[in-house]
C-alpha cells in the first residue's frame, strides 16, 4: 500500500486575491492580475520549490480555483500540492452538500483529488466534520484540516475524526505579528504538542506589512482591504520601518521579515502572491534568521500599533 505524505512546505502560496482577476472577481484585494502575471507566479513559484497552493470555492465564487487549475495545467499533477476548503455558510442544499461542493472544486482545478482539504469555517463541528470521513475514504481527499476553528473547535473535529481512524492534519488560522490571538488561546501549543502542522494565514495583513502602503499610497479604493485597513496605516508605520530595517541587514525587505517572523515562530505562512517577484521575496524568507532580540522587538513594535485585524468572519474567542 502506498501511503501518500503531505509534505509541509516552509512556505505555502495563497491565492485568495486571484479571485479577483477578471471581472468575476469580487473585489476584495482591488489587485490587477492576468492569466500571463499568473502564469509567471506559477513557474517562478514552481522553479522556486514552493509547489503547495492554498484557495477555497469562495474565493471569487470559483474564480480563483479556475484560474488557479488553467495555470497548474503545464505541469504533472504529482509535482504540485492543492489546498482547498469546504465553506459550510456557502453549503447547498442537497444530501451531501460538502462532497458537492468539492466534486466542482475539483471540476474547476482539474483534477481528481485534492492534498489537503479544508473544513474553512467551524459552523456546526459536530455535523460538519463526519462529512470528511468518506471523502477520505473515496481518495478524493487525501489530508483533512480546519480552518478557523477555536481550540474547542479543533479538539471536537480531532475527537470525531479519531473515532473513524482519521485526524486532523492541519490546523489554518489568521497569525501574523499585529494578530497573535493563536499564541493567547493556547492552539499553536496544542498543534506543537500533537505534532498538527500549523498554516498560518493573512501574515502580511493582505500586503499592509509589507510597506508598500501609506496614507499617501493607501490599499486600492473601493476595495475590502481598503476598508478593513486603509485607516490603520498611520499607526503601522513605525512597525514597518522596524521591518525593513532588520531586513536591510540580511539584503532583505519588510514582507519578508514578516514571513521569516511567521516560521520562526514554528508556523507554516500561507502567503497570498499576485506578483512573479513576489516569490523572490519568500526564497528570502526561508533562510533568514531572526534572533530572539529582533523577534521581541517586533512584537513590541507590533503591540504599541495597537490594531485589532481580526476578520469578520472570525469568531471572537
Ligand atoms: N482560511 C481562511 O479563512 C483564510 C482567510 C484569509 C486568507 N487565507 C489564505 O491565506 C492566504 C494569504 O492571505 P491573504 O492573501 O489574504 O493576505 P497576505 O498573505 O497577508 O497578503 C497578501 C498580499 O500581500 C502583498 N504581498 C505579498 N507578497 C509581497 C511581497 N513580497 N512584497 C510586497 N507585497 C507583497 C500582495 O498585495 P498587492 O497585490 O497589493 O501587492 C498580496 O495580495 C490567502 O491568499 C488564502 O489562501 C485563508
Amino acid at each position: 500500500m502506498t501511503i501518500y505524505d503531505l509534505k509541509i512546505p516552509p512556505v505555502a502560496l495563497g491565492t485568495w486575491a486571484w479571485g479577483d482577476s477578471g471581472e468575476a472577481g469580487d473585489g476584495y484585494f482591488g489587485s490587477q492580475m492576468t492569466q500571463a502575471g499568473l502564469q509567471e507566479v506559477a513557474d517562478k513559484a514552481h522553479a522556486a520549490g514552493f509547489t503547495l497552493w492554498d484557495t477555497a470555492m469562495v474565493y471569487g465564487m470559483g474564480r480563483s480555483e479556475l484560474v488557479l487549475g488553467e495555470v497548474l495545467k503545464r505541469f504533472t499533477r504529482s509535482d504540485y500540492q492543492l489546498s482547498t476548503k469546504f465553506t459550510p455558510q456557502a453549503a447547498g442544499t442537497t444530501d451531501d452538500p460538502m462532497a458537492d461542493m468539492l466534486q466542482q472544486s475539483l471540476i474547476r482545478l482539474g483534477t481528481d483529488y485534492i492534498d489537503l482539504y479544508w473544513i474553512h469555517n467551524p459552523a456546526d463541528v459536530a455535523r460538519w466534520t463526519p462529512h470528511l470521513i468518506p471523502l477520505l475514504k473515496s481518495g478524493k481527499v487525501k489530508h483533512v484540516g480546519v480552518s478557523n476553528h477555536n481550540l474547542s473547535d479543533i479538539k471536537l473535529a480531532n475527537k470525531i475524526l479519531g473515532e473513524a481512524g482519521y485526524r486532523v492534519e492541519a490546523v489554518q488560522n489568521h497569525y501574523s505579528l499585529l494578530y497573535r490571538s493563536p499564541e493567547d488561546t493556547g492552539i499553536l501549543d496544542y498543534c506543537r504538542n500533537q505534532g498538527i502542522p500549523f498554516f498560518a494565514y493573512m501574515v502580511l495583513e493582505q500586503g499592509v506589512l509589507s510597506g508598500r502602503y501609506s496614507p499617501e499610497n493607501p490599499l486600492p479604493e473601493g476595495s475590502n482591504r481598503a476598508e478593513t485597513y486603509n485607516g490603520m496605516l498611520p499607526q503601522l508605520k513605525a512597525l514597518t520601518d522596524k521591518l525593513a530595517s532588520i531586513g536591510q541587514k540580511q539584503g532583505a525587505a519588510a514582507p519578508d521579515v514578516a514571513t521569516a517572523w511567521a516560521i520562526a515562530k514554528g508556523t507554516t505562512p500561507i502567503i497570498g502572491i499576485t506578483k512573479p517577484s513576489y516569490i523572490d521575496g519568500l526564497v528570502r524568507a526561508i533562510t533568514m534568521t531572526l534572533s530572539s532580540g529582533e523577534i521581541a522587538e517586533l512584537e513590541a513594535f507590533a503591540d504599541a500599533a495597537n490594531v485589532n485585524t481580526r476578520g469578520w468572519w472570525e469568531k471572537e474567542v
